[in-house]
């Protein structure tokens, strides 16, 4: 476990990763990285664009890159975006650069949180009211078994972002990293 370099959070979009993440870094002291928002300013573009002008693949290839370019830098807590774990031979890449945790959020509680923020989001903002719950459903279902591969899986349903980082902390101790 001492040797193990970055924390990584994943979860479904509207898990909470990058809120808990950013909690999270201060209170290890650790730099925060967040996949969108790196590859947004590698690549001048936001993610719809991204989507928008060179595809869903290409954005995954970008996932990738970011990935691999995190062997070389300091230890750091990272967020990284939903579908990203989904990636073949993600999942084995950030196990072994360190270790990773699952924000574990209800069907239900996605749905309320995405609808509300779903614009800045390619998969959903398309998507109408009948149309959003079960596609949401159907993603969830298919992602659920990449993301319980983590080391921690870590509910965050009823708990503030602090409370949850007060716990996260707690585990973190007890594996010694
Ligand atoms: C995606 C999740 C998003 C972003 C992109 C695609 C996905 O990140 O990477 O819109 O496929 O689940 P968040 O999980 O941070 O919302």
């Amino acid at each position: 476990m001492k040797d193990q370099k970055h924390i990584f959070l994943i979860g479904f979009m509207g898990s909470g990763k990058s809120t808990v993440g950013k909690l999270l870094a201060e209170r290890l002291e650790l730099p925060f990285l967040d996949s969108d928002n790196a590859i947004q300013e590698k690549t001048g573009k936001s993610i719809n664009e991204i989507f928008n002008q060179d595809g869903e693949a290409a954005f995954r290839a970008y996932e990738l890159d970011f990935l691999n370019e995190l062997q070389s830098t300091e230890k750091s807590v990272v967020a990284v975006g939903g579908g990203l774990p989904a990636i073949d031979s993600a999942l084995e890449l950030m196990h072994q650069m360190g270790l990773v945790i699952y924000l574990n959020t209800s069907l239900l509680t996605l749905i309320k949180r995405l609808k509300e923020e779903k614009e800045m989001r390619p998969l959903l903002k398309d998507l109408n009211d009948s149309e959003f719950h079960p596609f949401v459903e159907a993603l969830l279902s298919e992602r659920v078994q990449f993301y319980k591969q983590a080391k921690l899986i870590m509910p965050n349903e009823r708990n503030s972002p602090i409370e949850l980082v007060d716990k996260l902390e707690k585990e973190l101790n007890k594996l010694i990293i």
